[in-house]
């Protein structure tokens, strides 16, 4: 039997990943002041010991006030790194490649955790603080705190903090790098016409709009190993009517990100106004992924409701994605890569998982069929 797509294992760099299953970035809102607890540990060596080929950490901030909410891991400083450091180790000893994902929250920072809220901190709570973003425009709904217009200092202080933050992850052993650049966050809403009405040269048309996703860029790659994928998730649809002009700008601006050092993106979507509509089922994002591979030419992985084992394979294997993103589904079962080979019929299904797992579920999938 040939081994399904989602199985085979997939190269990119110097980095080879057991299989084209990915984790992606997932928020656990449990951090402390920026530093990872007991419960980051176990959950990514959890799911790295569920037979994902790459787990990604969540959105990490790379300044206090770059943090969605006040439980948000961060790479801010170097004592951050140390358990940071711990949970890449754990995550390869779990046989996945580790990743991270670091972020600037922008105008959606200073939340309230999603189970507490998911809205902005109230003014006058001690815990909250200035929110940054292009333009004094706040993103709206229960996200209405009017952040500071950035000045070019402030442009160029994050930019040095993208920079500091990778070499921490560069040094804590992350061997897979993703900037967010999506989901209405800071540089999302740089290329975002909801969020930019900036008229310097980081705002107006399609190119001043993606300046300061294309500057991260070219400053993180400069420290980012060059053996070692760089890539970014970039939300290039909002589904807010104009979706035909904001994919080719997106897709412009993606081949810039290539020419620019980007390895691979993460297709996914805007969320910069709270108006948009979008048309949320299985794997909707598929057909856009696949065009923005053909039209930007470069490997790509996405996510949205891809649950279904044979959903993710064909995605695969019709090559409208490189990696499969499973996140929900992986936090309900971090053994669905095991289930999900069981179901595609590999040929040794618990071999996914590691060997002190692998070899008792092999004769006991054997022994009660
Ligand atoms: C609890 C939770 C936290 C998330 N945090 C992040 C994050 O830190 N960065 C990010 O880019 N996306 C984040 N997302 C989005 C996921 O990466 C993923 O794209 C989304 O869950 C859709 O995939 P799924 O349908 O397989 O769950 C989060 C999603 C969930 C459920």
């Amino acid at each position: 039997m040939t081994t399904p797509a989602l199985f085979t294992p997939f190269t990119l760099k110097d980095v080879t990943l057991r299989n084209r299953i990915a984790v992606p970035p997932m928020c656990q809102y449990s951090a402390v002041d920026g530093f990872t607890t007991d419960w980051h540990l176990s959950h990514y060596a959890g799911l790295a010991r569920g037979g994902a080929g790459l787990v990604i950490v969540e959105a990490t901030a790379v300044s206090p006030e770059g943090r969605i909410s006040p439980g948000d891991t961060g790479l801010w400083n170097d004592e951050q790194a140390v358990g940071m450091a711990k949970i890449a180790a754990a995550i390869k000893a779990g046989g996945a490649v580790p990743g991270i994902q670091i972020a600037h929250a922008g105008r959606k920072a200073s939340a309230n955790r999603p189970w507490e809220g998911d809205d902005h901190i109230a003014e006058d709570d001690p815990r909250g603080w200035e929110t940054l973003s292009p333009s004094a425009v706040p993103f709206g709904a229960n996200l209405n705190k009017m952040p500071k217009a950035m000045t070019q200092a402030d442009i160029e202080r994050v930019q040095a903090d993208f920079v500091a933050a990778a070499i921490r992850a560069r040094d804590a052993g992350f061997q897979w790098l993703e900037l967010h650049f999506a989901h209405g966050y800071l540089a999302q809403s740089f290329f975002s016409v909801h969020g930019n009405t900036r008229t310097d040269g980081y705002g107006g048309d399609a190119a001043g709009r993606g300046r300061f996703l294309l500057e991260t860029l070219a400053a993180v790659r400069e420290v980012w190993p060059a053996n070692l994928p760089l890539t970014a998730r970039f939300g290039v649809i909002e589904y807010d009517g104009r979706d035909e002009q904001t994919l080719a700008e997106s897709i412009e601006l993606v081949r810039a990100m290539r020419e620019g050092g980007l390895d691979m993106l993460n297709v996914s979507v805007g969320f910069s106004t709270p108006d948009a509509k979008i048309p949320w089922g299985s794997a909707f994002l598929a057909p856009v992924s696949d065009r923005v591979k053909r039209e930007a030419g470069l490997p790509v992985a996405s996510s949205w409701g891809i649950d279904d084992p044979v959903a993710a394979n064909r995605v695969v294997e019709e090559g409208q994605m490189d990696l499969v993103m499973v996140g929900r589904a992986m936090l309900a079962n971090p053994h669905w890569p095991y289930q999900t080979a069981l179901k595609l019929g590999l040929e040794r299904p618990s071999w996914v998982l590691p060997a002190p797992y692998a070899h008792w579920l092999e004769r006991y999938r054997v022994q009660s069929a």
